[in-house]
């Protein structure tokens, strides 16, 4: 066991990869454009009130799942099931989740790498205007940045999870942090800043509606990459003597820490850049508005140390953003990939390949609904309006399969699983010390509050 390279090396090791995985876009511009959207401090206060009732319990629930049965999720459901069909179905669905989150996330990674190659060939001032970030995301360059994607992702994957998922992870995610708080330290120097630094440390409470309620607990599932079998995954991949709780606590502060440093950078230089607009009117197509945006932050370091400068520190920080986005994509794909090989008895490069091949399809009907295609760009309607594939998927599986995918990760460990089992699990590595605070909150949470909150909020939401 102790040489199997589908195990991760070391306890950091894990933590890394997860971290790898949790860190990405949903950090950088998910967090931010939600933050800004849902009242600042008072998104901000919900956000963590979930992280720590909600979304540590079910980490530790997902990776006890994963390491019990050393399984992917298909697989750990049917096992603590035995079988039962409708188990199986929502297990299946913990498969189809990062699947269909893979076609989106793969067309925002493009992006990021689109624009560190335009940085570079001196476009940072043309990038700022959200005319040029039209045509670009519908130019034909798109697709060939996908393929230069999807090849680093199978690059990566080829590799097996030691060496490629932990050691693209162990130097980059660092550097990104230090990047984002001198980020953060200069866009405070902006006139205008400490406004944004004040909506976002400010909880206005009457700004709590069901609504913001359900973005930061979207959001806190999509951010720790909860609820859509990968922890169970990564579970799978940790030995027995790992300390389950203690890297739960690491996953949870490491990806926190990002998202608000992140906050702490974008929303302050929102309100300095644009000094008139009401970030709460920031509109549903706020990811792509944000992505503009970002290289705003750039341009306004042009007059304290000229375009060449800003534009390398703008190229370091797509790239960065870029690896943390490349990470995260790697993770998603690993859950169908290690799932089709145990489920369909393929060997690795065989389930690898056929993922791939999947996941490269859909994205490029993701990147085609940008208008290029009519049926793709007015895929559905609701909402009253009309909405892209893109943003189906979104709508779908960011905002309301991950919460209910959480629901059923409970109901399967109180009904099937039973919850001593998960905490037997959790203390295998420190058998002889008593349980802490947080495994006895989770064995007690996980069977009350958390599925109540879930499927309220799943309800009054849908
Ligand atoms: N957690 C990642 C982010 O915040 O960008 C996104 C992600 C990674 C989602 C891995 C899903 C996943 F399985």
């Amino acid at each position: 066991m102790q040489n199997n390279p589908d195990q991760f090396s070391s306890k950091i090791g894990f933590v890394l990869a997860a971290a790898g995985s949790a860190v990405g876009i949903g950090n950088l511009v998910g967090f931010p454009v939600a933050a800004a959207k849902n009242g600042g401090g008072a998104f901000l206060l919900l956000y963590i009130f979930f992280v720590i009732a909600i979304c540590l319990p079910l980490i530790l629930a997902e990776l006890s799942l994963g390491r019990a049965t050393n399984q992917n999720p298909l697989g750990a459901f049917r096992q603590v099931s035995r079988n039962h069909k409708a188990w199986v179905l929502a297990g299946a669905l913990s498969l189809i989740t990062p699947f269909m989150i893979a076609v989106f996330y793969s067309v925002l990674t493009v992006w990021l790498l689109g624009y560190f190659l335009l940085v570079l060939i001196g476009q940072l001032d043309q990038l700022a205007t959200p005319v040029y970030f039209g045509g670009f995301i519908t130019s034909p360059w798109i697709f060939a940045c996908l393929a230069a994607v999807i090849g680093m992702v199978i690059v990566v994957l080829k590799g097996g999870v030691r060496d490629g998922i932990e050691k693209a992870s162990r130097l980059l995610m660092p550097m990104l942090f230090i990047m984002l708080i001198g980020l953060a330290v200069f866009v405070l120097t902006l006139p205008n800043a400490t406004a944004g630094l004040k909506f976002y440390f400010t909880p206005q409470l009457d700004r709590i509606t069901w609504s913001v309620v359900n973005g930061a607990l979207s959001q806190a599932f999509f951010s720790l990459s909860l609820g859509m079998g990968i922890l169970i995954t990564y579970g799978s991949y940790l030995r027995k003597q790992d300390n389950l709780v203690q890297s739960a606590k690491m996953l949870a502060c490491t990806d926190t820490g990002v998202a608000l440093v992140a906050g702490l950078m974008t929303l302050p230089a929102i309100f300095a850049i644009y000094p008139n607009t009401n970030p709460s009117e920031l509109s549903d197509s706020s990811v792509g508005l944000i992505f503009s945006f970002f290289p705003n932050i750039f341009m306004a370091m042009v007059p304290k140390f000229g375009y060449a400068v800003s534009s390398l520190i703008a190229a370091t920080f797509f790239l960065l953003a870029f690896v943390a986005a490349i990470t995260s994509l790697v993770s998603i794909i690993e859950v169908p990939v290690a799932a089709l090989k145990a489920e369909g008895k393929k060997t690795r490069n065989a389930a690898l390949g056929i993922v791939i091949a999947a996941v490269s399809i859909g994205a490029m009907f993701s990147a085609l609904s940008f208008g290029q295609v009519k049926w793709l760009s007015d895929f559905a309607f609701y909402s009253g309006a009309n909405k892209s594939l893109f943003d189906v998927l979104v709508d779908v599986f960011y905002d309301t399969i991950l919460p209910f995918n959480g629901l059923l990760i409970c109901l399967l460990v109180v009904w099937q699983w039973k919850r001593h089992n998960m905490t037997a699990e959790m203390l295998t590595s420190n058998k002889n010390a008593a349980s802490g605070w947080l495994e006895r909150y989770t064995h007690f949470a996980i069977a009350f509050w958390i599925p109540l909150i879930l499927a309220t909020v799943f309800v009054v939401t849908v």
